[in-house]
């Protein structure tokens, strides 16, 4: 596989954004194709079969695409797929949540850690057992705060409502000691300053995306597929439907402009029944 070419990033819709940005400011050379299912958001609701159903589908996209490596920025998908994706690939692959739960572990010193999440990231119990790998000592107090997910996607970040939110869901979590927090789903880091504000200094708020980006370009290193081209690279973005709604969003949790909607085209996968419509939204970096 040669060093040159691009990276895959897949989510289970827009959410995955908030891991191309982090993945851009760490590894600026890299080309990305970019997965966003948004036929089938959310997952985060979905059983465990569906959602290796629905990962499994997108990597032999992205690997038709000639990816050399993988990244899962959704972390419903990183908990519930990754380990049956990891023993069928060729190219390396890593998730969100190992790189979020091991930055909690060496943040907290309290042994607390809170971690907020998707209904099927929490019942997983993915995060607990990282954690508890990594320190058997940690207690590990546990939400899910699905309401956060919405919220975001109707850009109420700065809003009364949310910050109400914010409280019913994270009240109890404070009250219990804790001095970390893992801000385990992709839209949670877009709500940083407010829950930030509820949760105060003493609490320190860990992004798994950009931990995750960190550990993608120590894999890239290790692997010898680090880009060594200096160049401005043209990333690429697929969705499942709804392009000019993704393009907008899109452009609001990366920038203003950095996504434009050139072309459309559709997707059949191979050896599956149903036909997922596929957009492509090209961007010149
Ligand atoms: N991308 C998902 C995650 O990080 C959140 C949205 C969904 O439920 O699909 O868990």
């Amino acid at each position: 596989m040669s060093s040159s070419a691009p990276i895959g990033v897949f989510d289970s819709g827009i959410g995955g954004t908030t891991v191309v940005k982090e993945l851009m400011a760490s590894l600026p050379n890299e080309k990305i194709i970019y997965f966003g299912d948004t036929a089938r958001v959310p997952y985060g609701n979905k059983s465990a079969g569906t959602v290796i159903m629905y990962s499994r589908q997108i990597v032999r996209f992205l690997l038709e695409k000639k990816v050399k490596a993988i990244v899962i920025a959704c972390n419903t998908a990183s908990a519930l797929a990754l380990d049956a994706l990891k023993s069928e690939l060729e190219v390396p692959i890593i998730g969100v949540v190992k790189p979020g739960a091991k930055a909690a572990a060496e943040v907290t010193k309290s042994n607390k850690i809170g971690v907020i999440a998707t209904r099927a990231t929490i019942n997983s119990g993915i995060y607990k057992e990282f954690l508890h790998k990594t320190n058997p000592d940690i207690q590990v107090f546990e939400k899910a705060c699905p309401l956060f997910v919405p919220l975001v996607e109707e850009g109420w970040i700065s809003d009364d409502i949310t910050r109400q939110v914010i409280h019913r869901y994270l009240d109890d979590l404070i009250e219990q000691g804790i001095d970390a927090l893992v801000l385990g789903c992709t839209h949670y880091p877009l709500l940083t300053d407010e829950i930030g504000k509820v949760t105060g200094e003493k609490i320190k708020l860990v992004n798994p995306a950009y931990e995750c980006a960190r550990e993608f370009r120590y894999v890239l290193e290790e692997n010898d597929l680090l880009c060594q081209e200096k160049h401005i690279p043209e990333h690429e973005f697929y969705v499942s439907d709804g392009p000019k709604a993704f393009a907008e969003l899109a452009n609001s949790f990366l920038g203003e402009g950095i996504i434009k909607r050139e072309n459309v085209k559709v997707h059949n996968f191979e050896n599956d029944d149903s036909i997922l419509r596929t957009y492509e939204i090209k961007r010149r970096g």
